[in-house]
């Protein structure tokens, strides 16, 4: 991965996520998720999820989603999931190419916590095999971008979204060299 010189230069990196229970996500926490992704509100649902999406449907779409091809880590502030990152793949590639899922509440935002999300979960997502990243967002969706421009993504339009795939190869395998 990438250092990020925004992040790391941040004196406070820690503070994104002071008093909240950062963890890894699995089957366990669905009913958390389906709550948090409830929380959005009409524009942030788009923006998620690139249609308008009812509380129904956001229910089946995490109770369909396959905890083999995901990795998910997110920060609570005791029961309520105030953060989420997501990293999943489809069958047909495997984990080498993933795409990035981001959502904070409201309340939380704007204090690096999406970044330091991404950050862990991508460390748990490379350990899985995921050697490109890619995310899709909304033209206007900046803290997106500038995450993704962070990782060194290159970014281009495609139909309506912006797209940024960044690779993460060859900074991982300098860091774990064959045999080590
Ligand atoms: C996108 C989202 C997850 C960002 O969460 P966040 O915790 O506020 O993001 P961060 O605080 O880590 O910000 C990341 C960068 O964007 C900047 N940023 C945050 N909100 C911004 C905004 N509204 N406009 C411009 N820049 C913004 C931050 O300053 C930071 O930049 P820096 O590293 O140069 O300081 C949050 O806005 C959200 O949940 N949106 C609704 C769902 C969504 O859009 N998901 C993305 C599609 S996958």
């Amino acid at each position: 991965m990438r250092s990020s010189p925004n992040l790391l230069a941040r004196r406070d990196w820690l503070s994104p996520v002071i008093g909240l229970d950062i963890c890894l996500l699995d089957s366990r926490h669905a009913a958390q998720i389906v709550d948090h992704y409830c929380r959005l509100d009409p524009d942030d649902r788009y923006r998620r999820f690139f249609s308008a999406t009812s509380d129904e449907v956001i229910r089946t779409l995490v109770s369909s989603w396959d905890w083999q091809r995901t990795v998910a880590v997110g920060a609570r502030r005791g029961d309520r999931l105030v953060g989420l990152c997501e990293i999943g793949w489809e069958r047909d590639h495997g984990p080498a190419r993933a795409e990035l899922g981001l959502s904070v509440d409201r309340d939380m935002r704007n204090r690096g916590l999406a970044t330091w999300l991404t950050r862990a979960c991508l460390e748990a997502a490379m350990a899985r095999g995921v050697r490109t990243l890619e995310a899709r967002w909304l033209w206007e969706n900046d803290a997106v971008a500038k995450i993704m421009r962070q990782l060194g993504a290159e970014i281009g339009m495609h139909e309506s979204f912006m797209v940024g795939r960044a690779s993460l190869v060859a900074t991982h395998d300098a860091a774990h060299p064959a045999g080590t």
